[in-house]
């Protein structure tokens, strides 16, 4: 579809066919723009499954590099629920995505994007699932690709990940923080597609969560969206799925979006916490999700403009309350997700405890990555598997 690209900040608009990730008058992030009079889009027009369902609200004409991305399971949880005291709980699974993770509905346009554009090696830095799935699709476009990841701090599916998919993986003395602002100066000097989520196109993807939420729940808003938050995108791209089918006349109302953060790298809920609109960014983020151990998220201002837009909030939760949400999801609804995914589930029971977040509520939470991505997390917080010798009596003996 036919659009634009415009500096949130200044307004300033820039050529499509530009690569530029940020404003060069301003700093300020990018955003992609459409001219929603000329999209004649209506419920009855949406065809086929996944992010491709809604091409007619993305911004490519080429043919897409595609894996089936999205189309992802929307969970309705009652046991969960009832433990955590709201009236309807539903998870949306971005687990279940070709990569393992949400990260596949950017790549696919962000690649796409990449191949109109020209590029011929993609790059990013990563807490491990962006690089996970970027070097997927790199590998499906025919076009190379460079990650750069904290060293010591990725989980081992992640890594892996990228090793098989073919990536050039590089192993940065730093954190997440360091590689993002190593790569963007690579990709600066080298000419490499930065494909991290200050690129834009990435977000267009990853909005395809809220139009699937939107029709899995029979054109039914939620009242609330809850989602981890790392580099803060993926909140900013649900939210502005939502204000699109608003705007689109689809939907009337959005739902209070809601990010969480782990304890010790939590700049965005600080900063909402206290009213404010610019984070002081957190120096040495730590956490057992790994995947959103982030201390400066880049995406922060579009982050905090969909939580304070939307009537939402944001709040922390520690390792403990992460790793016993990640336990009681699986054991009571079947849903197996890693630990970043699951301080979405730990988040909504703190604030529904500390009253922030209504009973009366329809809530929807988003996994954004699956369990196996981290299988030292589960070794380290789960009880080992006991040793048998291999006769019936040995067996019957420890089993009693
Ligand atoms: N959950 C998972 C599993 C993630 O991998 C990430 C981000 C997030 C949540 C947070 O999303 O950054 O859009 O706020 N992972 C990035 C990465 C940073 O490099 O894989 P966000």
């Amino acid at each position: 579809m036919e659009h634009t690209v415009e500096c949130i900040r200044c307004g300033k608009q820039f050529d499509k066919n530009r690569i530029i990730y940020t404003c060069d008058s301003c700093g300020g992030l990018l955003d992609v723009r459409y001219d929603y009079k000329k999209l004649r889009i209506s419920k009855k027009k949406l065809r086929g499954h996944g992010v491709w369902r809604y091409a007619a609200m993305l911004p490519c004409e080429i043919e897409p590099v595609t894996i089936q991305e999205g189309g992802t399971p929307l969970y309705r949880c009652d046991k969960l629920a009832k433990s955590i005291g709201v009236r309807e709980l539903y998870v949306k699974h971005e687990g279940m995505n070709p990569s393992g993770s949400f990260k596949d509905r950017g790549m696919t346009v962000g690649v796409t994007r990449a191949l109109e554009l020209g590029a011929k090696t993609v790059a990013c830095a990563s807490t491990g699932n962006t690089s996970a799935s970027l070097s997927l699709y790199a590998s499906k476009a025919g076009i190379s690709c460079v990650v750069l990841l904290p060293s010591g701090k990725v989980a081992l599916g992640k890594i892996a990940q990228a090793m098989m998919h073919g990536a050039k993986v590089y192993s940065v003395r730093g954190n997440f923080d360091d590689a993002l602002r190593l790569v963007q100066e690579l990709c600066k000097e080298q000419k490499f597609y930065l494909l991290n989520s200050v690129n834009p196109y990435r977000l267009e993807g990853q909005k395809t969560i809220a139009f699937e939420v939107v029709e899995q729940l029979g054109w039914k808003m939620p009242d609330r969206v809850v989602l981890p938050v790392g580099n803060a995108g993926n909140i900013s791209a649900i939210f502005k799925g939502f204000t699109e089918f608003k705007e689109l006349g689809l939907t009337d109302c959005i739902p209070k979006m809601t990010g969480i953060q782990a304890e010790k790298s939590a700049p965005v809920t600080n900063a909402v916490l206290q009213g404010k609109k610019e984070i002081e960014p957190v120096r040495s983020p730590e956490t057992i999700a790994t995947a959103i151990r982030i201390g400066n998220p880049v995406n922060a201002p579009k982050a905090i403009n969909a939580i304070y837009s939307s009537g939402g909030t944001a709040g922390t939760v520690s390792d403990d309350e992460i790793v016993a949400a990640q336990k009681e999801l699986v054991r009571s609804e079947g849903i197996a997700v890693e630990p970043a995914s699951a301080a979405s589930i730990a988040g909504l029971r703190k604030l529904v405890s500390l009253g922030m977040i209504g009973k009366d509520e329809r809530v929807v939470c988003v996994t954004t990555g699956h369990l196996l991505k981290d299988p030292e997390e589960i070794l380290r917080v789960c009880e080992a598997p006991v040793e048998v010798d291999a006769d019936i009596e040995s067996l019957r003996r420890i089993i009693s």
